[in-house]
């Protein structure tokens, strides 16, 4: 089995390290132009020409979770394109997103604030009750999510593309559930695929229809949000902030609004980061799955989108 890793932003060496000691068998190379054809493909963000030249795979594992830039590209028809699910991201988005729900509920940027000017001051402590917490997305994060923030004892509500019933989520689908479940929601955690049905779905006919003091926290993809239309809904109040991990450009540019919204928190991408021993884990394992003609978990429906 010969195996081509094209990835732009990481070192290669460890991963083809890695790969190479999980799957000592295969024959594992960086591309290069010109490498001769492979059966399978670990890739982030590759280029066009990859695929133009890699016209054999069978397979392209996509070291993220979200494939909205590898299905920009024209890849081989045949290949089958698998996501990491899960592979360590779970856990982190739970601690992330559990972590911004805390911070705004318990008000802890204010008492910091106050604690820095020298103020020792008591807020009246807020009702969990007033803050339903509801989750765009009940995929393999957002479902480790609703499971985390359920064990703080927040109200969880769930929307998603297709019906589910779980537990202690309250749960909605499709786009005409999408106004009642934000209209129940007061902190809205985004967790969706980027898709031609999800992109601007944080915009301001949306984000109007959450209650009073909203808050909104985009762990997905930049260009679901509007950025102008956030910026003006906590202007007018109706929003009381936003955390923020991803935009439409990143780096986020120096000029851009965002940096000076005092009641915005920005972190540069990292609520759940690819841990390359997990992913390699999870990829030796499914290739050997396949091998065994069993069927494997994270397949890409391409016409969805995810
Ligand atoms: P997933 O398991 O595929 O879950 C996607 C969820 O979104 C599913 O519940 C799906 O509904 C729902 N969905 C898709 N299209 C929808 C639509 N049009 N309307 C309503 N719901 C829709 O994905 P995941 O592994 O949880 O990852 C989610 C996203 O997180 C990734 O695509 C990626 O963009 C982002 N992410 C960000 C970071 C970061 O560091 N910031 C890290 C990892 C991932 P069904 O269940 O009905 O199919
Ligand atoms: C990161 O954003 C990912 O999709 O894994």
């Amino acid at each position: 089995m010969k195996i081509s890793f094209c990835c732009s932003n990481t070192q290669p060496e460890p991963w083809l390290e890695g790969l190479r000691a999980a799957l000592p068998l295969a024959d594992i190379s960086l591309w290069q132009p010109g490498a001769a054809l492979a059966d399978y493909a670990v890739v982030w963000a590759p280029p066009q020409a990859f695929f133009d030249e890699q016209s054999a795979l069978n397979g392209i594992f996509n070291i993220g979770a979200g494939v909205d830039a590898l299905l920009k590209l024209r890849l081989p028809a045949q290949a089958v394109v698998v996501r990491l699910d899960d592979a360590g991201m779970a856990v982190q988005m739970a601690e992330y997103v559990c972590q911004a729900v805390i911070r705004h509920f318990r008000q802890l940027d204010t008492y910091a604030q106050e604690i820095r000017a020298g103020t020792w001051t008591f807020h009246k402590p807020r009702q969990r009750a007033d803050f339903p917490v509801g989750i765009m997305g009940l995929g393999v994060l957002g479902t480790r999510v609703a499971q985390a923030l359920g064990g703080f004892e927040f109200p969880v509500l769930g929307w998603s593309r297709t019906p589910k019933a779980q537990d202690s989520i309250k749960c909605f689908h499709g786009a005409a559930q999408l106004p009642d479940f934000l209209r129940q929601s007061r902190m809205l955690v985004n967790l969706l695929p980027l898709t031609p049905e999800t992109v601007n779905i944080l915009n301001r006919s949306n984000l109007q229809h959450l209650q009073a003091g909203g808050y909104v926290i985009n762990v997905a993809r930049g260009a679901h949000l509007v950025d102008e239309d956030l910026l003006a809904l906590i202007d007018s109040g109706h929003l009381a902030g936003a955390t923020l991990d991803v935009f439409r450009t990143e780096p986020l540019p120096p000029d851009h609004p965002f940096w000076q919204q005092p009641n915005i928190t920005l972190t540069p991408h990292t609520s759940a980061r690819t841990l390359r021993e997990d992913s390699i884990a999870q990829i030796a394992g499914k290739l050997a799955a396949l091998a065994r003609g069993e069927k494997i978990a994270g397949v890409v429906d391409v016409l969805h989108g995810y």
